[in-house]
């Protein structure tokens, strides 16, 4: 498109100079799109009677589309809820983006050009159009206009011709304002990747500090298993039955604790076909002493997915998840434990770092809880962060070294108002 195009209408109108300059100096200074919207309806008020305005982009890569970038008045709700469209949909746009002309419209309601659902919504009367130009070629458009009470309002000479010279000022602008977005963004990436990389050396740290610590546990637990098994429960009488149930414990922690090892060691060991509807069985019944009465554990099951893991490092896994929502529901609330089977495709992986398309097996721990809040939402898996007085902070460290250590990965959401949600994911077999 030839740019001269976008002005032959303005051959022989008198350009005010001193203003241009003045415009494309306060366009250069925004650094967002946020400040640029601001700047161009600040600029736009100034030169003409329109209170409404917005910015649209036809991306060369996107032919078959416009992104409505911004917008002000009127046009701000629609825009935010849905900010991309198809072609066609703004039949005004399009005619701008075909002719490279400004589009004049007096009155929408009766201009045979205009979308008239669009008109009647959001009550439409006059509308503006000027072309956005970037490197030669129309790259969007500036929009301008009226609604509802403030009637007809055709713009004049004078006004034409300044929002024409913002238009093509507002190219160069949002060009090197999206360069600058795009640059902040990569950084933002490399910080959360550093930052990832960080908590996965600390894992690794503590990972072999719990490992020694475990191993000498461990130890201990063998004199103590030793020794409580002496007694027989037989002697006790009734009591014999808490004898049993320390004993079973005991075993439990026993378990742990060799894990534990488990983790500080280079790789995973002793892997077997297992099924996770088992481990959850298996799991709950080991923690419900632990449950208040008052918190209701759910339990369901969408097929029963076979993997390959460590049994006792599943369970630790689960353990963990389950003890943090009961920790999150207090004394009264509901904890629905989930097993499903998951079919991931190259789409939805893109949401899932850690995780590739195919068949998975997953555990999910929901609570009724509180949630978890927006700004620790991203630290809940480092090594010793912890919100609780009592604890360690290694929890979900451990449950997303697992999961790695598996081939699989753990996702975490919280919506407003509905509690937490984690599932664990691990490669069905
Ligand atoms: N279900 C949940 N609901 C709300 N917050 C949670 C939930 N699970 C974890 N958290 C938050 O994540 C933090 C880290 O959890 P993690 O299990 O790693 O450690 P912890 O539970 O604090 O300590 P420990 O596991 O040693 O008892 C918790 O302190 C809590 O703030
Ligand atoms: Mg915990």
């Amino acid at each position: 498109m030839i740019p001269e195009r976008a002005f032959g209408m303005m051959r022989g109108m008198r350009v005010d100079l001193e203003q241009v300059l003045r415009h494309s100096g306060e366009l250069q200074r925004a650094r967002t799109l946020l400040e640029l919207t601001r700047t161009i309806d600040r600029l736009v008020r100034g030169v003409s009677r329109y209170r409404a305005s917005w910015i649209a982009w036809f991306a060369p890569e996107r032919p078959n589309e416009v992104r409505i970038l911004a917008a002000t008045g009127p046009v701000e709700a629609l825009v935010r809820e849905t900010p991309v469209v198809p072609r066609g949909t703004y039949p005004l746009l399009d005619e701008l983006a075909a002719t490279g002309q400004p589009v004049i419209v007096p009155d929408a309601r009766v201009d045979p050009r205009s979308n008239k659902e669009l008109v009647a919504q959001l009550g439409c009367r006059t509308v503006v159009n000027v072309p956005v130009m970037l490197g030669g070629t129309i790259h969007g458009a500036l929009g301008v206009g009226t609604f509802d009470d403030q009637g007809v309002v055709t713009p004049t000479e004078e006004e034409l011709v300044s929002l024409v010279s913002l238009g093509a000022l507002l190219g160069p602008a949002l060009d090197r304002v999206q360069a600058l977005e795009d640059r902040d963004r990569i950084f933002l990436e490399r910080a959360a990747l550093e930052r990832h990389l960080e908590s996965l050396q600390r894992v690794e740290m503590m990972g072999l500090l719990s490992a020694g610590i475990a191993h000498d546990l461990n130890n201990l637990l063998q004199v103590t298993v030793a020794s409580l098994g002496r007694i027989k429960p037989e002697s006790l009488g009734h009591d014999g039955e808490l004898l049993v149930d320390a004993l079973d414990a005991l075993a439990h922690i026993r378990a742990i604790a060799k894990n534990l090892v488990h983790l500080g060691r280079e790789s995973s060991t002793g892997a077997q076909r297992v099924s996770l509807t088992e481990r959850v069985a298996t799991t709950l019944e080991i923690v419900m002493p632990s449950i208040p009465r008052g918190v209701r554990i759910v339990r369901s099951a969408h097929g029963d997915p076979v993997v390959d893991a460590e049994p006792t490092q599943i369970d630790q896994a689960i353990t963990n998840l389950v003890l943090n929502a009961r920790d999150a529901v207090g004394d009264v609330g509901r904890i629905n434990v989930d097993v499903s089977e998951h079919e991931l495709d190259a789409r939805a992986v893109l949401d899932r770092p850690g995780s590739r398309p195919g068949r998975w097996g997953v555990v999910q721990v929901r609570d009724s809880g509180p949630g978890i809040a927006r700004d620790q939402i991203t630290k809940i898996f480092d090594p010793l962060f912890t919100t609780k007085p009592a604890g360690t902070g290694l929890g979900l460290a451990v449950v997303s070294r697992i999961a790695e250590r598996h081939g699989g990965f753990v996702a975490v959401s919280s919506p407003p108002g509905e509690g937490a949600c984690f599932e664990l994911f691990l490669p069905a077999r």
